[in-house]
């Protein structure tokens, strides 16, 4: 079967940039299967994040060598709208992520844009809200909220394309502890629904959910030891 996540010695330094962050990173994430990783700041692991989404090339350019697969097909040849039904990437910072004026809107957005049913895109909506316990906030507005509950409505609105592969890049960093075990939940509920997940993960708390944990150091993954 083809594995749903996959990347070939890639090699990567940003336009412009100090060299190259990733230095021949090989790595395949198997159907129902949380990889985590870990790394010093500065170590790469969101521009790991970049070349795994396909926002490395098709938004950072710079310079690459090797590929990424999703389910087989190289991202360069998939357009950003074919990559995001199937992968959904939630980011350090919310507040890059949401533009929409309500939370409703901002969960909505990916149905809609799939070009869903009304009906099926309400229960989307209401499903992805219930998930991450922001159903109260569905009508606010995101601006309104704290960092933590901005990390919980993108989460939403990944959720709410219900795609194969889900990437967190420290996902949980601005969450309460009563928030991240609902994170860690849903994590374990996609897990069961098969879908492949990779976390960037800065606290070694969080790891538990894993299934296997890298460490990625001087641009290449290796074995996580319990220590950075
Ligand atoms: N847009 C960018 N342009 C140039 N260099 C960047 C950019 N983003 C990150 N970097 C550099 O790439 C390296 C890895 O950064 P990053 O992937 O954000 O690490 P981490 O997520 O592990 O903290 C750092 O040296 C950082 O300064
Ligand atoms: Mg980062």
């Amino acid at each position: 079967m083809t594995v749903p996540l996959e990347v070939r010695d890639i090699w990567y330094g940003y336009p412009g940039g100090k060299g190259d962050v990733l230095k021949g990173v090989n790595l395949a994430v198997e159907r129902g299967e949380v990889l985590a990783v870990v790394g010093l700041s500065g170590s790469g692991k969101s521009t790991l994040c970049y070349c795994l989404s396909g926002i490395v090339p098709h938004i950072y350019q710079g310079n690459l060598r090797g590929q990424t697969l999703i389910k087989g097909t190289p991202t360069t040849s998939m357009k950003i709208p074919e990559i995001a039904t199937r992968l959904g990437i939630v980011f350090q910072e919310p507040d890059n992520q949401l533009f929409s004026p309500t939370v409703e809107d901002e969960v909505a957005f990916g149905p809609e844009n799939l070009c869903l049913s009304r009906e099926e895109i309400g229960e989307r909506l209401e499903l992805a809200l219930k998930q991450v316990g922001m159903e109260g906030f569905r009508f606010g507005s995101p601006n309104q909220l704290s960092g933590g509950q901005k990390q919980l409505i993108a989460l939403a609105s990944v959720l709410s394309l219900d795609p194969e592969i889900l990437i967190f890049d420290e996902a949980m960093s601005q969450i309460d502890e009563q928030g991240k075990a609902g994170i860690k939940s849903v994590i374990v509920g996609l897990k069961e629904r098969d879908k492949t997940i990779v976390m960037i993960e800065h606290d070694f708390d969080n790891l538990d959910v894993a299934d296997r944990v890298l460490l990625l150091r001087d641009g290449v993954l290796q074995p996580f030891e319990g220590r950075l």
